[in-house]
């Protein structure tokens, strides 16, 4: 390859243009920087492209027979699939009003014909650099959060624990009115905040209750295990304290850090509430479920005596009574 990323295949780009002209001279333009490309001569065949075999980068024409450019990257950036391929629209149209219409769709960048191959080159090198860190980002994450689904398969009692989790405490920090980040943290905690129990040996994991000492101090530590572990990626940075205070009680009796009251971060005590609940409405071979009145007057009495944050109980139930009565 001539071009100057070092990846371990030549990265694939899609052009699309209803113009046969437009695409042979782009692909020959790539190909010689030695990018390997892929053509559509409108949006439908763009699609079927991308779900073959995603590109890394589409190049895309605003004006094309049927679904326009824009349309086309509105419904790629809205698709969890493909949201993280850069899009850049080709206009031959300088008007500001088309560049907004651009924006709005969630293009990453544009460019003008006439195209300028140094141009066209610049703007290619650098989005594709920056698909490759989302893609390391992406599948950093993505085996993180395999190993979090790992450790609960250890337990059979405890299957799908993560994903109502994950599901439960982002509608509970949406009920709240958390921010979007605070709502993505808290899902990713639905996945990650046990993660740490990859070093809790299996026999000490199932037995549940009445663990030695000596047992209860090694699973104590899977909080601070499990930070450690996601500590290197930034993007999970604030899933870190629902990770390492999952364990802390309102009244400071909990570890590893013995927060008190509000010391405790709120999304670590928002995912609290959610896991106390769902931990309560599944039977474990030492002890029953829990009907959803018995969790409510269990966990409101276990909050009156000082164990979770008391409001946020309230408003969980309150959240599970809208969705129960809808
Ligand atoms: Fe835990």
């Amino acid at each position: 390859m001539t071009g100057q990323i070092s990846r371990k295949r030549n990265p694939r780009i899609l052009v699309v243009d209803d113009n046969a002209e437009n695409t042979t001279l782009m692909g020959q333009l790539l190909s010689s920087q030695g990018y390997e490309t892929a053509t559509a001569s409108n949006a439908n065949e763009a699609e079927s492209v991308v779900d073959t075999n995603p590109p890394d980068l589409i190049l895309l024409d605003v004006v094309m027979p049927g679904k326009s450019g824009y349309e086309l990257c509105r419904e790629l950036k809205e698709s969890t699939s493909t949201r993280l391929i850069p899009v850049v629209m080709v206009t031959g149209l300088l008007d500001r009003e088309d560049r907004l219409r651009g924006i709005e769709s969630g293009a990453d960048d544009f460019l003008h014909k006439p195209i300028f191959p140094e141009e066209l080159f610049a703007r290619v090198k650098s989005l594709l650099r920056l698909k490759e860190f989302t893609d390391e980002l992406e599948t950093a994450e993505s085996v993180l959060c395999t190993l979090g689904r790992s450790v609960e398969a250890r337990d059979p009692y405890t299957e799908g624990h993560c994903e109502r989790l994950s599901h439960y405490a982002g509608e509970l920090g949406r009920h709240l009115g958390l921010d979007d980040d605070s709502i993505l943290a808290l899902k990713r905690g639905g996945y990650l905040h046990d993660l740490g129990k990859i070093s809790v040996p299996d026999e000490i994991l199932k037995k549940g209750v009445h663990l030695s000492d000596q047992e209860w101090h090694i699973m104590k530590q899977h909080p601070v295990t499990g930070e450690n572990i996601c500590k290197p990626l930034r993007s999970l940075r604030r899933v870190l304290p629902i990770i390492r205070h999952h364990h802390e009680h309102w009244n400071g009796s909990g570890y590893p850090d013995g927060l008190p009251g509000r010391d405790i971060p709120l999304l670590a005590r928002v995912l609290q509430v959610v896991d106390v609940y769902d931990a309560l409405r599944t039977a474990r071979p030492y002890k029953p479920a829990l009907s959803h009145p018995e969790c409510a007057a269990t966990m409101l009495r276990e909050a009156e005596a000082g164990l979770w944050d008391k409001d946020l109980v309230e408003k969980f139930f309150d959240l599970l009574d809208e969705e129960r009565a809808a």
